[in-house]
């Protein structure tokens, strides 16, 4: 039950595009983005979701292509990050970023390929499931929470309030859309297609937004005390870029006391919940448990 990062790398690599026509630059671009390396862990946490609601006739052939989908989203969200405009930075999943490989015009263009062409994978599974009611759902929250009432949204107010001391509103917005909603994306996703009731994706959902407020501090928190050669990104760079972030508001010690409290949080609303599935819910609150010392 539980996945390593090339187990759902096998499952979410042949949905790439293949590399050919004139296109081509910006097929290379997306695809070297995508290929880098980085975790997996929204298709992961995605699959894990998928599982532990899954009764026997629920087909995975359409989970596969929301995996491939949330990892497009999540990529083109980091090409995009990392731009000139935005952060700044050179160096991403071990690898230069896409503006220093390929140039900004073809990193913007990357970046909006992998986000359309997310759409077109996650509507592949419509051809093995027509009019089916629990991809309709899903293919709403693919579309809205990467969007500007979530990750859009705490990217802009992030960008915006740079330099600025953030309020608690603030930071919790930031937090909340920037990183969680990807993560409440990829998990209500997993839960919706495998026929959860709305009861049980709501409280999915709150155990992402615990995910998501922990991982992004945790991110901070390496920001500062991380090595960029685990990273694969840099450090230093919310120093350099101005931001105030969860650990200079807070200092660092109620920072790392903030990413147990949550994780804490996201698994006792897990363990109240009552599943098809036992091994997959163990594997994910392992996961949860695993990333509050994660190193990269
Ligand atoms: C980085 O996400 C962006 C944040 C939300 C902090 P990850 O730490 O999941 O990045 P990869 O996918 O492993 O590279
Ligand atoms: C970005 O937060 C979250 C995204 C939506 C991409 P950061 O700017 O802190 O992410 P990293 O540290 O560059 O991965
Ligand atoms: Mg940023
Ligand atoms: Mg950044
Ligand atoms: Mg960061």
């Amino acid at each position: 039950m539980k996945y390593s990062t090339k187990d759902i790398e096998d499952i979410i690599y042949p949905y790439l595009p293949e590399e050919k026509g004139y296109a081509k630059p910006v097929l290379e671009a997306m695809n070297y983005a995508f290929r880098a390396g980085g975790k997996r862990l929204r298709p992961m946490m995605m699959k894990l979701c998928f599982d532990m609601f899954c009764d026997d006739g629920v087909d995975v052939n359409v989970v596969e292509p929301f995996m491939a989908a949330i990892e497009m989203i999540h990529t083109y969200s980091l090409i995009h990050d990392d731009l000139p405009a935005l952060d700044n930075d050179e160096l991403r999943r071990g690898m230069p970023t896409v503006h220093v490989k390929y140039g900004e015009d073809i990193a913007v263009l990357a970046g909006d390929g992998l986000l359309n062409y997310a759409y077109q994978v996650a509507c592949g599974a419509l051809r093995h499931k027509p009019g089916n009611v629990c991809i309709e759902k899903a293919m709403y929250i693919l579309t809205s929470k990467p969007g500007i009432y979530g990750m859009i949204g705490g990217q802009t107010l992030d960008v915006t309030m740079s330099g600025q001391e953030l309020s608690d509103s603030q930071l919790d917005y930031i937090y909340k859309n920037k990183t969680s909603a990807l993560i409440e994306c990829a998990m209500t996703i997993g839960a919706t297609l495998a026929g959860a009731s709305d009861e049980v994706i709501e409280m999915i959902e709150q155990v992402a937004t615990c995910v998501g407020m922990a991982f992004q501090v945790q991110d901070d928190i390496l920001d500062v005390v991380g090595d960029a050669q685990k990273l694969g990104k840099p450090v230093l760079s919310d120093e350099k870029n101005d931001k105030y972030t969860y650990v200079t508001i807070h200092g660092m010690d109620v920072a790392k006391s903030y990413v147990h409290s949550m994780s804490d949080k996201a698994n006792n609303i897990l363990n109240s919940l009552s599943v098809v599935n036992n091994d997959a819910k163990d594997c994910l609150m392992n996961l949860i448990v695993e990333l509050i010392n994660r190193d990269k």
